[in-house]
């Protein structure tokens, strides 16, 4: 299955006060220096309060938990339960296609999505309410053909159920999740065989479906519902084509185009050659798949300046696998080297600007009302001795830059999110777009 980022993402994300609380709450659970442990259920919540899961909010999160951005790329593009794309405002519907559930009639269910909500899965329905895809096993077999919805599994369905049940959804009315045909759980269709003495006492619902009777938020969105929804996304998996890459290497379409960064690129739908096994040596030399082929074709591991690029592939042209890779060490050794010395020089870039001991009065103000700034950026402003918004609004441009080279770990943020025109607004009382989200 392909997930990719909606090629229409926000501008900016951030937590309502009370799921900034929550979250905060859910990090203290952890030890210090765990707090990544709190990424799923921060994530969802993320999802929970907008329908859907943006890059910003995965950037927001990984911020807040002082991690990579892409460590939280890789959680949410792993688990299908994190909506990458735009969802219907009532519910986003995902229908079990393998085996069991296909053998039992998921195919019904799907051509009801198609009929009753839109041709093309991560479409949305005409009135925008809804929106499906088909997804792998999720572990309800037995209860096939199964929906996950929500926060909840809708078990034992039938096209018919299934298309009166989204007709309730859609007037708002609440549908018991679990088996729809009368079992408790996933006993025998005919009846218990065995622990037959237990049947006669036991509740009136499995323990997922009685809480859910209770609570009843299943499809509630939580302090989100006042967040705009975006565009309705149009079709799956389209990318303008700009943003399209160009095929891998080794792909017959390769011929005709560039080599691209294979570690990088994102593959488009339409690409179904195999990519190469990153990083397997192809003999005992441990030489890439890729590099040999690099090599065969006279293409440098090197890219940006095709100067240095055609002379490392003519170099490289005359070796012998073994000596190509040890060439390829000596070069990363020095490209290494020399982009330790450049940080080190981006450390004394520009002039430092005037830091503060402690906050004035006791009173720093929440610099995480500027877009960009997350809770361990403000630990790390504030221990350089940044408090306040009209610190941040005063800065000059050499003062930007210090700043900019000294955010360890966030280079370039400032002037990226342009922190000082924030701030000004900020210091001067007024609020930007993104303090007002921030605040409710
Ligand atoms: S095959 Fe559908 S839940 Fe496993």
């Amino acid at each position: 299955m392909l997930r990719r980022l909606a090629s229409d993402q926000p501008a900016s994300f951030a937590f309502t006060a009370d799921n900034l609380a929550w979250a905060e709450g859910q990090i203290a659970k952890y030890p210090a220096g765990r707090q990544a442990s709190a990424i799923i259920p921060l994530l969802y919540r993320a999802q929970e309060q907008e329908g859907w899961l943006s890059q910003p909010a995965m950037e927001y999160i990984a911020d807040m938990l002082g991690m990579a951005h892409i460590r939280a790329l890789e959680v949410a593009t792993f688990y299908f339960m994190f909506h990458l794309q735009p969802v219907g405002q009532v519910a986003h519907i995902q229908i079990c296609g393998t085996t069991t559930c296909m053998i039992c009639g998921a195919g019904d269910l799907i051509d009801v999505c198609k009929e009753v909500i839109a041709p093309n899965p991560h479409e949305l329905s005409a009135d925008g309410k809804f929106s499906w895809e088909e997804v792998e096993c999720l572990g309800a077999c037995t209860n096939a053909p199964m929906a996950a919805i929500g926060k909840d599994y809708y078990e034992d369905l039938t096209a018919e159920g299934f298309r009166q049940m989204l007709s309730d959804m859609a007037e708002g009315k609440f549908v018991q999740p679990g088996p729809q045909n009368g079992r408790f759980a996933a006993e025998p269709v005919s009846g218990l065989v065995a622990l037959t003495e237990v049947g006669d006492d036991k509740p009136a619902y499995n323990a997922t479906v009685s809480r859910q009777m209770d609570v009843r938020d299943g499809l509630k969105r939580i302090d989100g519902t006042e967040v705009p929804l975006l565009t309705p996304w149009i079709s799956h998996g389209a990318l303008d084509a700009d943003k399209r890459a160009t095929p891998v290497a080794n792909s017959p379409k390769a011929e005709a185009a560039p080599r691209v960064n294979t570690d990088t690129a994102t593959v488009p739908a339409d690409v179904t050659e195999p990519r190469p096994a990153k990083g397997k040596p192809v003999d005992g030399t441990g030489v890439t798949e890729q590099e040999a082929t690099a090599v065969n074709k006279g293409a440098p591991e090197g890219k940006s300046n095709p100067d240095a690029a055609e002379s490392d592939a003519s170099e490289e042209a005359k070796l012998s696998p073994e000596e190509v890779k040890a060439l390829r060490a000596e070069r990363r050794a020095r490209r290494a080297a020399k982009a330790e010395a450049a940080a080190e020089n981006e450390a004394d870039t520009g002039r430092k600007p005037a830091m503060l001991s402690a906050a004035r009065d006791g009173n720093a103000d929440d610099l995480k009302m500027i877009k960009g700034v997350g809770p361990k950026l403000e630990k790390l402003l504030n221990s350089m001795g940044i408090y306040h918004f009209d610190q941040v609004a005063a800065w000059e441009a050499d003062e930007l830059a210090w700043v900019d080279a000294n955010l360890e770990g966030f280079k370039g943020r400032a002037s990226r999110d342009d922190w000082v025109a924030q701030a000004k607004l900020l210091a001067s009382g007024e609020e930007t777009e993104f303090s007002k989200r921030a605040k409710y």
